[in-house]
């Protein structure tokens, strides 16, 4: 495809952007205990721009020692030490052609008191911080001191961004942190000349960007990240947010527009269950009204899209942010037209998961990012010299050892038992919003074509045929299988497994459906089948959908909701009857009886021990990888290929 507008370069104030593509601020967890960053940070950030794009927005970054930290680990730029520390992402970044900005970020009454030495978190007013968050958190008002203090350390951190030879940096007044709680009516209940009208809610902000220009160099560059809607009843709807991107214009060089706050959670870092595009409508609005240029990421995950996105002139500058986690060459691949090798983001959440629960980042679909000094390829053991490594299964764990035992200097040979390569995640494609699975199988493939393994479609890996190659090891990447359940009637004529279903085996409509299994593909086959029929899910645990993170499984839940799926958690199943399913109701083992025209099993999968103990036994080195471990999920699938495979 030829791009006209995606690799035009572009300006913002005085400094020019070699393209328009924008990795936006992502929290990695990668950094030290002081705000400083790490050798492993540096590479992170490094790696992204060597891939081609044009700026690079780093993580949020603290500006006061003592409060507003939403990370446990999170970068800062307050004092002398972290100028030198984001001098060495600067560089790293610069060294390859790409821009920087520092994104200045004060956390408001969404930094935990557990993570800022234990003080009270303070916010515009007293208002009980989101729950949905993470920790409840009741904040104190912000004096008038509060604020004048803050003002000057956005300033003098600006000023440090500058030092540390930043091209600039943007002011985080989005997602619900605390210039955002200032300028929104949800979060600001002041009646002094910071609370009120719009021109009010605006004063802090306004009071920082000013300060900060003035003391800058003319071409650095100042701007904000603000939302283009904050989806809360009582916030800054559509209007509200383009009235406030018009009066702080004079102060900025360019606006980021994003939107969402903790509370609405799934629009401002979106599941899969959002379209590509979806933010046109509030992106657009601002935009039309206002010169800057404006910098927006809109769930986009193909460059065709971005392209598209610019040349409709819905935004001057795409944000691509979780595709540069899942693929930080996808500028350079897609310049050189190979689209189809990039791994493109599912929307999984999983890096988002990671970094909630405290630990680094973690992509399920590259395995390196965060970790290049360890995985990167100038780590790779090259010591394959041409033997031959036997996989068995072709599912993403199977192909992502192959691909890495391949770059090691083996020479790997797939068996896999059925007719296509994907494993799992083709069933997973299949429910609705998740076509990226797909595309994750496809690139998976297209990256085997582009190395030349060698695969056996239809080929189970018995031992027999396995010994044909003479392999140096075995790697057992053949998944589990499915849990089928020991209670009367589980053999009747109207049972089904997921695969059936969401293979297209068979096809129900305005049938009464019991899904037996809450887990994440109770709920996913669920939605896949709701649209046409009555469905209940039956789960034993108190809640269903343990596994998925908090803002997928909201969307998840209310897309269910909306379609009327009935949820029955604490039930066991007891016994299929004819037209219902016998629960046993936890605890107590009362047992009720459900009317089900069709039982769909959606239990899990376990490992086949038997078939692993036979592998083991025949050959000298064996690993095994992904779900034919322990049932679990793409990410822990591509991660396993990378922490078993790279050294053995
Ligand atoms: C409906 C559904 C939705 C899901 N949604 C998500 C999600 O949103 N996010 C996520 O991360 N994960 C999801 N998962 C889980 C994810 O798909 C799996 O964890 C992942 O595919 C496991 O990869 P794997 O390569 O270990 O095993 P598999 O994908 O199961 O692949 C194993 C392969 O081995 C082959 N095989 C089996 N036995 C043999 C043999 N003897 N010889 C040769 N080949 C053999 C199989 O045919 C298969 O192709 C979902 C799963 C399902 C079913
Ligand atoms: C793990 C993670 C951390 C994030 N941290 C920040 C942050 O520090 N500052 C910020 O403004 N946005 C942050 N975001 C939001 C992203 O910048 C971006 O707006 C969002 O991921 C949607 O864009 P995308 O679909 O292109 O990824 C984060 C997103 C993720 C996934
Ligand atoms: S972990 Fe999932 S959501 Fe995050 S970048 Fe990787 S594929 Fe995208």
């Amino acid at each position: 495809m030829h791009y006209e507008k995606l690799f035009e370069k572009g300006t913002i104030g005085r400094l020019e952007l070699r393209n328009r593509v924008v990795m936006t601020a992502m929290g990695t967890m990668l950094g030290d205990w002081n705000g400083c960053s790490t050798p492993e940070q540096v590479r992170f950030y490094e790696e992204r721009a060597k891939g081609g794009c044009g700026l690079i927005i780093p993580e949020f970054t603290s500006v006061d020692p003592d409060s507003g930290h939403c990370n446990r680990i999170q970068l800062g730029i307050w004092d002398a030490r972290q100028i030198s520390s984001f001098e060495r992402i600067c560089d790293a970044v610069h060294r390859h052609g790409a821009k920087i900005f520092v994104q200045l970020h004060h956390g408001g009454r969404e930094a935990p008191p557990a993570i800022n030495g234990g003080r009270q978190a303070m916010a515009p007013s007293v208002e009980l911080n989101s729950v949905i968050g993470r920790d409840t958190i009741l904040p104190r008002e912000m004096t008038i001191e509060d604020i004048d203090r803050l003002v000057g350390l956005f300033v003098q951190a600006a000023l440090n961004a500058q030092a540390a030879g930043a091209d600039g940096v943007e002011i985080h007044g989005a997602h619900g942190y605390l210039l955002q709680q200032f300028m929104s009516p949800y979060t600001n209940k002041r009646t002094d000349e910071y609370g009120g009208s719009m021109e009010n809610r605006c004063r802090f902000i306004v009071r920082i960007l000013k300060g900060i220009r003035e003391v800058v160099e003319p071409g650095f560059v100042v701007g904000a990240r603000i939302n283009g809607n904050d989806f809360v009843e009582g916030g800054n709807d559509q209007d509200a947010c383009v009235e406030i991107a018009k009066y702080l214009e004079p102060y900025v060089d360019y606006f980021n527009v994003s939107c969402g706050v903790y509370a609405s959670a799934a629009t401002m870092i979106e599941p899969c269950y959002s379209p590509e595009g979806w933010r046109s409508g509030f992106v657009k609005a601002i935009k039309s009204q206002v010169s800057v240029p404006i910098i927006a990421v809109n769930t986009v995950k193909h460059p065709q899209f971005a392209e598209q996105l610019l040349q409709e002139g819905v935004s001057d500058f795409v944000g691509m942010s979780r595709m540069h986690i899942a693929d930080p060459y996808l500028v350079q691949k897609t310049m050189a037209g190979r689209e189809d090798l990039i791994r493109k983001c599912l929307g999984c959440m999983n890096c988002n998961k990671s970094v909630v629960a405290g630990r680094t980042l973690h992509c399920a679909l590259n395995p390196v990012a965060g970790h290049e000094v360890t995985f990167g390829d100038d780590k790779l053991v090259k010591n394959g010299n041409g033997r031959k490594v036997a996989i068995v299964g072709g599912g993403p764990a199977g192909m992502q050892a192959a691909l890495l035992m391949k770059k090691r200097g083996f020479e790997p040979v797939i068996f896999e038992a059925s007719g296509t390569l994907g494993g799992s995640a083709i069933l997973a494609s299949k429910a609705p919003c998740k076509h990226m699975a797909q595309e994750f199988v496809d690139t998976q493939i297209a990256e085997m074509q582009e190395y030349g393994i060698e695969v056996h479609l239809n080929t189970p890996g018995t031992v027999a045929r396995i010994q044909t190659i003479e392999p140096y090891c075995v790697v057992v990447a053949c998944g589990g299988n499915q849990i089928i359940p020991g209670v009367p009637g589980a053999d009747r004529d109207n049972v089904y497994y997921i695969e059936d279903v969401l293979l297209g085996k068979v096809q129900f409509a305005g049938k009464k459906i019991a899904v037996i299994g809450g887990g994440h593909v109770g709920l996913e086959v669920a939605h896949y089948l709701c649209a046409d029929n009555q469905v209940t899910v039956v789960e034993m645990q108190k809640e269903v959908g343990t596994s998925i993170y908090r803002t997928a499984k909201y969307k998840l839940l209310s897309l269910l909701q909306e379609n009327g799926v009935e949820i029955l958690t604490q039930h066991a199943l007891a016994g299929v009857g004819e037209g219902t399913v016998e629960l046993k109701q936890l605890p107590g083992g009362e047992t009720v009886s459900v009317d089900a025209d069709i039982v769909v099993m959606a239990l899990g999968n376990r490992p086949d021990k038997a078939y692993e103990d036979k592998l083991a036994a025949a050959f000298d080195k064996v690993v095994v990888i992904g779900d034919a471990t322990k049932a679990g999920t793409m990410a822990d699938a591509t991660k396993a290929a990378y922490e078993k495979c790279f050294y053995i």
